[in-house]
């Protein structure tokens, strides 16, 4: 097996010779991951069904999942969708960010959207994606460059750990800014619908004038961890460590407000920014070490709000 290419780059002023190399694996249809400021994405030319199939293929991910798409510049969602009024309206105060416009399609292969009708757009807001883009000269799929259903990845460690052996190459741009995904909104309808919730919080679409509706079932096990998790509020942390430790079980903490006697114990920060950013990394660290995790549970608004959604979700693959 081919060892993976790592190439280190400055995230903020990225070298631009050593971006052109990963460009030109994408362009000969390769899967490079690379960094966002939401979470690390695993990229291919969006327009090479060949190489769509083979991140579908490396990631274990159901056919039925689209994926989104990435672009540089606007005039990329035109080519790819039939832009509609509020799209645009987004578009204009969301991109480049955390936020993904599902559209009707245009012209994109259907392995892409999955034989839906519509397609997610997105503009990440980080030099080293958009660089890339760019100098593939094509919109790029990259969904998160994790295997499928695990966390998804905030820094390059995390993406050699699940991919190493099955990508081409990956851009260690160091660890990302936001450390949730995107939130996903299907703009076709009215009020428009949060297929997922992530970066882009209700508040702030409401605040720009656009009216909401929370859906979020996605349909796919998400954020499974290799310990069993569970949530707990402040002040039951303590009571809940304890309880496993007396069991003979190796527990392992994240906590925020909360100071407990875990055998490991990671503090997620103060600020919910800091909290998201933090939550994957942290968890991904504890489960190397412990049999159980406990969370300290956040307040669900804003960010907060994402944030259960993706620890209810983790919940949900454990066994007891
Ligand atoms: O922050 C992010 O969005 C990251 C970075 C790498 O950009 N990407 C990411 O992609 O999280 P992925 O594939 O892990 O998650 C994409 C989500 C899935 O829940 C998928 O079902 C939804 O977006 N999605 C993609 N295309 C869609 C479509 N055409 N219609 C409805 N949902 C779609
Ligand atoms: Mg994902």
């Amino acid at each position: 097996m081919k060892a993976i290419r790592v190439i280190k780059v400055n995230s903020e002023r990225p070298e631009r010779e050593r971006v052109e190399e990963a460009a030109r694996i994408i362009r000969k249809g390769g899967l490079v991951a690379f960094p966002t400021e939401t979470v690390y994405g695993l990229g291919a030319d969006a327009m090479n069904e060949r190489a769509v199939r083979r991140i579908f293929e490396v990631k274990g991910r159901p056919a039925k999942n689209p994926l989104i798409v990435h672009v540089s510049n606007k005039q990329q969602v035109y080519e790819i969708a039939q832009v509609n009024g509020i799209a645009e309206k987004l578009m204009e105060t969301f991109f480049p960010g955390p936020l993904a416009l599902v559209i009707d399609k245009k012209d994109i292969p259907d392995i892409v959207t999955a034989g839906t009708g519509g397609v997610a757009v997105r503009m990440p807001d980080h030099p080293v994606a958009l660089m890339l883009i760019e100098l593939a000269n094509t919109p790029l799929v990259a969904p998160s460059a994790n295997i499928s259903g695990r966390l998804s990845p905030t820094k390059a460690e995390h993406v050699i750990e699940d991919l190493g052996d099955r990508i081409d190459a990956i851009i260690d741009g160091g660890e990302v800014k936001i450390g949730i995904e995107s939130t996903v909104l299907d703009v076709r309808s009215k009020p428009a619908k949060i297929l997922r919730m992530g970066a882009v919080t209700p508040e702030m679409l409401e605040k720009a004038g656009i009216e909401v509706e929370v859906v979020d079932t996605r349909p796919f096990g998400h954020y499974r961890t290799k310990a069993r998790l569970y949530v707990a509020k402040p002040n039951e942390m303590e009571v809940m460590v304890e309880e496993f430790s007396r069991k003979g079980l190796k527990v392992g903490a994240a906590c925020i407000t909360t100071r407990c006697d875990a055998e490991k114990v990671v503090w997620l920060g103060r600020s919910m920014e800091e909290v998201a950013k933090n939550l994957f990394s942290a968890l991904r660290e504890l489960e190397k070490s412990v049999d159980v995790i406990v969370v300290e549970e956040v307040e669900r608004k804003g960010l907060g709000r994402a944030i259960m959604k993706k620890l209810e979700e983790a919940i949900l693959h454990r066994s007891s």
